[in-house]
């Protein structure tokens, strides 16, 4: 890493992995500089890429340009804007109410909590809400379509991303503890307060209904289950049955248990829920060596598996077992079949779950690739055409993708399977605006037995290299993409990447050490979103007034200055809703202060007007949002309140955030339902 920006550590959050992608490191760049020549790389620079894509004809929607005067002014927008907020509240426009929802360890059955979430057990937490909530889904009771149905009554699914051991654990109190791993006793940590922490992960399925006086509650139904870090999965596409998934669990590499750090999500067009596999990696470990230095295959070390200590050290428990020791991922048997090197292979994918059958096994779907997806996003469903899912690795200069499958899409019979045969893409932007998808496919250019990859399920478990060799374009953070309904196009939240140098900036990445971020959006050739190729521009660079500019050319203004982008959701008028997370150690702090707390906008995709409509409290980032299909109930994720709390502190006592509750109890993630007072759409 450069000097200039090796001060910064605001880039390596608890949350989030050590950027592995070779291509982009110093030695790599000063190679190809002296190869290419300094301007070959720069692609246009900073200039082409603000003048030349930001709003730029080639991807603007039709009606933008021309005839149609209403669509043109695209949706309605009229709340008044919420000003940037450091209070420890959630702050929503005039006649608008919020009520708290769904606390981390609120109970599946319906039952009011009996013990706060320091005294819970793992078996009540395996029964309860888990903590960090993230991407999210309301799947109307009825259960057919994910978007038509009851707006009163339906099944609420949610990601719980990763846990705050010291808001979790009575022993933390006191203790000089931040908001990372708690520290291992002499012997290993004790196993019930692991279990505890695997159970908190994963996801909650819960249903929920609008009572006679108007607020939200649980209610006990058989479909309410907990899907967490210890469930057991099934493996299904290329990678099932691959030498690469075989443990000592699963020696046919069939199966794993648990999915971890769900972080967004995505919804089928066959009405079930995806969950997906972001920040994986650091909770395994490999200690194998090779002449006193780590000596990793190339599936941990392109993902940034730790070479010391795991994030929550779930490998070191008194007395072992085999549900911890599956977090060492060395070498320590006689063969693949006798210990867990290859446990950290069946993380890092794309997971099915059916909300609606409390016995379905969820599967993991290995042709959507292995990375740090972020989420999953379907283009339109067509009868008769392929499905198309799109999915961003949200680490500093990793790819954004593309699924195609290779069956079609039909309305009375599609599943699942429809996701294990298909074609995965990376994304290559150019520096004219176009760009195109690569395909990801043993047997095509690079990706051959001769170049080491001996067939797709190693190309699956390898897609970051499989990237890199096609030549994908590295991006600063792919999180959540989505799909207006109105026109297609596909817009991606890019939320910062301090890392990136001068000599790195190309058009799509037009800042180095980008702290604010940015949003891209294409559109596929010829509107069908199986193409191969696709005209782009940048909705929007966000940050402060004087270092900001929205399609139309605009800067963003003190009703709508933002930074790090990350939550992404464009609602059925195409309100586009934006949600930041500005990483724990930068918030209210140097470049970022002046955007407050994490927020939420909603942005006008064809005029550009950008409002700024929530406030949360403090150390917390606003993530996951979904109306009922009226979208006149909206609910939010308010993700790890409290969380900038310094070690020093905690210890003390003095943790900056008490929401939801207030008092003396810890902090806790919850879902927020918002409302209009005079009951009308949410965002009008
Ligand atoms: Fe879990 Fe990239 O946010
Ligand atoms: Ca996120
Ligand atoms: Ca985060
Ligand atoms: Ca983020």
């Amino acid at each position: 890493m450069p000097d200039d920006i090796r001060h910064l550590n605001y880039d390596l959050e608890a949350g989030d992995e050590i950027p592995s992608n070779p291509l982009t490191s110093p030695t790599f760049r000063q190679v190809a500089e002296t190869r290419l020549g300094r301007r070959g790389m720069l692609m246009g620079g900073l200039a082409t890429a603000i003048t030349g894509f930001i709003g730029a004809g080639a991807s603007r929607p039709a009606a933008a340009q021309g005839a149609a005067p209403a669509a043109a002014r695209g949706p309605a927008i009229g709340f008044k804007p919420v000003p940037v907020s450091a209070a420890d509240t959630v702050m929503v426009p005039e006649g608008y109410s919020v009520q708290v929802l769904i606390p981390h360890g609120t109970p599946l059955n319906g039952q009011p909590a009996t013990k706060t979430v320091l005294e819970m057990t793992a078996a009540e937490q395996e029964q309860a809400i888990g903590t960090h909530h993230d991407g999210m889904h309301f799947f109307p009771i009825e259960g057919r379509e994910p978007e038509q149905g009851s707006s009163t009554d339906g099944l609420l699914v949610l990601n719980h991303e990763y846990v705050a051991p010291r808001f979790m654990h009575a022993r933390a109190a006191g203790q000089s503890i931040g908001d990372s791993r708690i520290p291992v006793p002499a012997g290993g940590r004790e196993a019930d307060e692991v279990r505890k922490e695997i159970f908190a992960h994963g996801v909650s399925v819960v249903r929920i209904a609008k009572q006679a006086n108007g607020q939200w509650q649980v209610v006990a139904d058989p479909r309410n289950r907990r899907v967490h870090g210890a469930t057991a999965m099934e493996i299904a596409g290329p990678v099932r049955g691959h030498a690469l998934v075989r443990t000592k669990y699963s020696p046919d590499g069939t199966r794993v248990r648990g999915t971890l750090n769900n972080c967004a999500h995505g919804v089928t067009p066959w009405n079930t829920y995806l969950t997906a596999e972001e920040n994986w990696a650091g909770y395994f470990r490999n200690l194998d060596q090779r002449d006193g230095r780590p000596n990793l295959p190339r599936e941990h070390a392109r993902y940034g598996v730790p070479t010391s200590q795991a994030r929550y050290n779930w490998d070191q428990v008194q007395g072992g077992g085999d549900e911890f020791e599956r977090f060492n991922c060395s070498s320590t048997g006689a063969s693949a079949t006798d210990d867990y090197r290859n446990e950290v292979n069946a993380f890092g994918w794309i997971v099915e779950i059916d909300p609606f059958n409390p016995n379905s096994v969820p599967v993991k779907r290995t042709t959507l690739g292995r990375f740090a997806h972020e989420g999953v996003v379907f283009g339109p469903p067509r009868e008769g055409r392929p499905v198309v899912a799109y999915s961003g690795d949200d680490s500093m200069f990793e790819y954004v993708y593309k699924f195609v499958s290779a069956r079609p899409f039909n309305r009375a019979t599609a599943n699942g399977s429809l996701l294990d045969e298909g074609i995965l893409y990376a994304a290559k932007f150019n520096a004219d605006g176009t760009g195109e998808w690569l395909p990801l496919q043993h047997g095509v250019g690079p990706l051959t037995a001769a170049n080491g990859f001996a067939d797709q399920g190693e190309v699956l478990v390898n897609t970051r290299r499989a990237a890199d060799v096609v030549g994908a374009t590295p991006m600063d953070r792919p999180e959540w993409g989505a799909v207006d309904p109105r026109d297609g196009q596909v817009y991606f939240t890019l939320t910062n990447n301090p890392r990136r140098t001068e000599a790195q900036r190309d058009a799509a990445n037009p800042r180095a050490a980008n702290q604010f971020g940015q949003i891209i959006r294409w559109r596929e050739a010829n509107d069908d979103h199986t193409a191969t190729r696709f005209t782009w521009d940048l909705f929007v660079i966000a940050g402060p007034a004087d270092n900001s500019r929205v399609a139309g050319g605009a800067a963003l203004n003190a009703d709508s200055v933002f930074a790090c982008p990350d939550g992404l959701w464009f609602d059925a008028d195409s309100r586009l809703w934006i949600q930041t997370d500005i990483g724990e150690s930068e918030q209210l702090r140097g470049n970022l202060a002046q955007f407050g707390n994490n927020a939420m906008l909603v942005a006008n995709p064809i005029t550009g007007e950008i409002r700024r409509f929530l406030t949360g409290p403090i150390g917390q980032e606003v993530t996951g949002v979904i109306t009922t299909p009226d979208r006149r109930t909206m609910f939010v994720n308010l993700q790890h309140p409290g969380a900038t709390t310094p070690a020093a502190d905690f210890a003390a006592g003095r943790i900056n955030s008490r929401w939801p509750h207030g008092g003396e109890g810890v902090p806790l993630s919850a879902t927020i339902v918002i409302t209009k007072n005079d009951g009308g759409i949410v965002g009008t």
